[in-house]
């Protein structure tokens, strides 16, 4: 007998049913069994919760949660990964209400306020947590940077310790860089900065405060393997950058190799970035050094959050490029595109280009810098 052709609508429907069950859960049943191998140095101090932590510590494009089975040669499986939300984590308070605006461009947090009050607004973001971990005995370690911008955020911490907001017993420091090729002492020493502009006022000891030496390199640099060791014992609750006017992070200078998992290294510094550092050398180019070490973006990345401070207008086509532009090389701030906890802190004039781009500006943000959102004269 001939199958009705109602039958026949059924069976075909049945088989639809089945071919989209299939091509829908057969991802996800594959997906439950993919596993991760990680090696193990570092992750014992990094996992405080010892079977559940974020894989992004170690991928950080991989922003999912994971289970993790300890093996007895000592490497960790992770599956079952499951999707991790994006944190806000930072707040405004009150009294900078219609002074600081937060929004978000291309998924990223951003917040435009001017420098003072941005440096007070970090400053009390890092000594929330730090407080916040020391409530429950835990250590803390700060990622820093040098450089102009990060000076108003240090003003405000040394204000904040001399005022008892907070104690430095739990605190470790770990500096993103450093000149090769000057002496130890050399008052232009990224060490000598940070001794001036925080270490000494937070009564940081030398087990705290870790930062590259500034002597010249050797054969298999032995200087690279230190750090990259502190950094693996002592993850990094919080990470401080500034962005070069050609978008680069830390000493991580643009060019056509960098990627995400390009490691702590020795790099060659580009004429723009040593024309740029030139003031602190007496204006003199030649004098600033043409290497550094620097962290590279594969250990920045793995910070558990990121500010990015950015002032003033040199910094405007940098901005716009790390946060609307593609993810490249030739960015190396776009990287930070990759990493789920990154606010960017800037004042209005370091966020013009983004805003002209992005074309988000409230009223408010209108009403507050009139002259960079005004439109203009026909
Ligand atoms: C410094 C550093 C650099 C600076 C950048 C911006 O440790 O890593 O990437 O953050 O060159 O410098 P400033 O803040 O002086 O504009």
């Amino acid at each position: 007998m001939m199958p009705s052709r109602f039958q026949s609508y059924k069976s075909f429907f049945k088989q639809l049913t089945l071919a989209v069950v299939l091509l829908t859960t057969l991802p996800i049943l594959m997906g439950a069994k993919k596993e991760y191998t990680v090696p193990v140095e570092g992750l014992d101090s990094a996992l405080r919760k010892p079977h559940r932590i974020p894989i992004k510590r170690m991928f950080p494009d991989k922003p999912k949660f994971a289970t993790l089975k300890k093996s007895p040669d000592r490497t960790y499986t992770m599956d079952r990964p499951k999707p991790l939300k994006r944190q806000t984590w930072w707040t405004i308070p009150k009294e900078l209400k219609n002074k600081a605006f937060a929004c978000q461009f291309n998924k990223q947090h951003v917040i435009v306020v001017d420098k003072e009050k941005g440096g007070a607004l970090v400053a009390q973001w890092m000594i929330d947590q730090l407080n916040e971990r020391e409530a429950r005995n835990l250590p803390t370690t700060f990622g820093l940077a040098t450089g102009s911008s990060p000076i108003p955020v240090y003003e405000n911490l040394v204000k904040a310790f001399r005022e008892q907001k907070f104690k430095t017993d739990n605190l470790s420091t770990i500096n993103l860089d450093e000149y090769i090729g000057l002496e130890p002492g050399d008052s232009n020493s990224y060490k000598q900065f940070m001794r001036q502009h925080l270490i000494a006022d937070l009564e940081l000891t030398d087990d705290q405060f870790h930062i590259f030496d500034s002597q010249a390199q050797s054969e298999n640099d032995p200087e690279i393997q230190r750090l990259q060791k502190l950094l693996t014992q002592n993850p990094r609750h919080f990470q401080l950058l500034g962005i070069g006017e050609n978008g680069h992070i830390g000493f991580n200078e643009p060019d056509d190799t960098l990627s995400a998992e390009t490691p702590t290294r020795i790099v060659k510094l580009t004429e723009s970035t040593r024309k740029a550092n030139a003031p602190y050398f007496g204006g003199d180019t030649t004098k600033v050094p043409t290497h550094a070490r620097t962290l590279g973006p594969k250990d920045i990345l793995h910070a558990e959050r990121i500010v990015v401070l950015a002032w003033g207008e040199k910094k405007k086509a940098a901005i716009a490029n790390s946060i609307l532009g593609p993810i490249k090389p030739q960015v190396p701030a776009s990287l930070l595109q990759k990493h789920l906890n990154v606010v960017w802190v800037m004042d209005a004039e370091a966020a013009a280009t983004l805003f002209k781009q992005g074309g988000r500006v409230t009223r408010e943000m209108a009403r507050q810098f009139p002259t960079l959102f005004q439109t203009p004269e026909k």
